[in-house]
């Protein structure tokens, strides 16, 4: 984490888990064990049915409501689909953008990048997820894969709205599988994110993007993790089901740094 240049977001991904009912149940508990004074951004990114409950269950917080994808298109003939803005007519704050688990429905790299610009557009706050596979990573073609997917995923975006742009690592062997990437393995690949910013943007822009690491991140491991330079928060599946846990990875995110 870097707070003098961006922010530390915390951020949940249900994923689909939990009915609209078992949302107000949670967001009440999670509410009623915040960390008291001031902490990082929080965000959960829900399943759409769910996003009314969000919402209006946390409209006193500083807790951002997400959602879990959006269309590329602002309207239209796409049956069961929903457009950025309404999503932020719904109270959303975020949307994740490029899940591996949505790639891997054929999402493809020019759909994520009409995604995000769609997001912007809307003025919701894309979280961009990349990373590879294990197969990748060992062939050796991690960097070069990764960086291609930050170049396609923000081709046409401009200086004025990448500042608006979270970056998700999230490396598809640690996803659900209780395997975190060690916090140096992370930090190689976060680095090489920012890399990939800077030559793009300059190093201006480069320090002020918060980049986030996702892929069995929990209330054991987020310390370490997030006590890296260029981690600078998390996207978490599980344990963002579970009330105490989210709270335990948020004051791993309240960590002194230099
Ligand atoms: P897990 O934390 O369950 O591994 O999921 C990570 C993830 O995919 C977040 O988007």
């Amino acid at each position: 984490m870097n707070r003098k240049y961006r922010k530390t977001i915390i951020a949940g991904n249900w994923k689909m888990n939990k009915t609209p009912s078992q949302t107000k149940e949670f967001m009440n508990e999670f509410k009623s064990m915040m960390p008291k004074g001031r902490w990082c951004d929080v965000a959960f990114c829900v399943p759409a049915v769910c996003i009314p409950a969000a919402v209006r269950a946390m409209r006193e917080t500083r807790v951002g409501i997400g959602a879990e994808n959006c269309n590329a298109n602002a309207s239209g003939a796409y049956t069961g689909e929903i457009a950025a803005n309404m999503l932020v007519d719904a109270g959303c704050k975020y949307v994740i953008v490029g899940h591996s688990e949505r790639r891997a429905m054929g999402e493809t790299d020019m759909d994520v990048n009409a995604k995000v610009k769609a997001a912007l557009q809307a003025e919701l706050i894309p979280i961009l997820c990349v990373g590879e596979s294990l197969e990748q990573r060992e062939l050796g073609l991690m960097e070069d894969w990764i960086s291609m997917q930050i170049k396609s995923g923000l081709n046409g975006i401009g200086e004025d709205k990448i500042r608006k742009v979270v970056i998700a690592y999230e490396p598809i062997w640690a996803i659900g599988t209780g395997k975190t990437a060690t916090p140096d393995q992370a930090e190689d690949v976060c680095r090489n994110i920012r890399t990939v910013i800077r030559k793009l943007y300059g190093a201006k822009i480069a320090r002020a993007v918060s980049i986030l690491y996702g892929g069995s991140m929990n209330e054991k491991n987020a310390h370490d993790l997030l006590a890296q330079p260029d981690i600078d928060g998390g996207l978490i599946g599980g344990a963002s089901l579970v009330p105490a846990k989210m709270v335990e990875i948020i004051h791993a995110a309240n960590q002194p740094t230099d």
